[in-house]
């Protein structure tokens, strides 16, 4: 099946977001990827659930939030209410034990519950989650920015989770078409990107070249 394309709303011109979410839906995009930063996870501040709210009404494709705060649970609710589909948090910043609780939670909201981890991070960190988690969120850049280059070392931690998860991997930071291809045959399924996505000027082409890359 072919990839799954999530386009960053970070690098999208924040003061007409209605306008870059229809570009990106009309050229073919499969999710769009909202990036929550609170300035203590991440060295860098971005939008919360309010701002959330207002793109799911923006937004005919489902909301992939991903979560890049400190104490994630005690936000869930905030971002389910929101209208967020999808909701990603980081293993860093939640115990497995907590991590079972959450997932619990946006499933009976008939959402979709993911666990991300920094490319620091070995796959041994996320092992315990595996049991409770939809997808695995896997970064190839230091999360906080869009536009920084792709860290290799993601494609064999993508190849491995593939031998010992069923669910679907997603990867985000620094994807283009020359890291695409190396990374679906790794075993993804979606791909994240803000940059090459939102810089490019036919949005439709490079959302293709992307998904089709060898
Ligand atoms: C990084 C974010 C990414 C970022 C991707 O902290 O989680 O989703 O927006 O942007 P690019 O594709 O430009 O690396
Ligand atoms: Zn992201």
């Amino acid at each position: 099946m072919a990839v799954k394309i999530a386009p960053s709303i970070l690098s999208a011109d924040f003061s007409r977001l209605d306008r870059e979410i229809r570009r990106v839906e009309e050229a073919g995009a499969d999710l769009l990827h909202v990036d929550v930063m609170d300035g203590h996870f991440v060295p860098n501040i971005t939008i919360g659930a309010p701002v959330v709210k207002s793109l799911r009404k923006a937004a005919k494709i489902p909301l992939d939030v991903h979560l890049m705060i400190d104490n994630p649970g005690f936000f869930l609710d905030d971002f389910i209410r929101a209208g967020s589909d999808i909701i990603t948090v980081h293993a860093e910043t939640v115990s497995e034990k907590e991590f079972a609780s959450m997932s619990g939670t946006a499933r009976s909201a008939g959402r979709r519950l993911g666990v991300s981890l920094n490319p620091s991070a070995p796959l041994d960190m996320i092992k315990g989650y595996l049991q409770y988690t939809d997808f695995v969120l896997v970064m190839s850049v230091n999360p906080g920015f869009a536009g920084q280059e792709f860290i290799p070392g993601a494609i064999d931690k993508v190849a491995e989770l593939r031998g010992i998860f069923r669910g679907e991997i997603s990867v985000d930071g620094g994807i283009n078409d020359k890291v695409a291809g190396r990374v679906i045959r790794a075993g993804a399924d979606i791909l994240a990107a803000g940059s090459y996505i939102f810089g490019a000027s036919d949005v439709k082409a490079a959302i293709e070249r992307i998904r089709n890359a060898k």
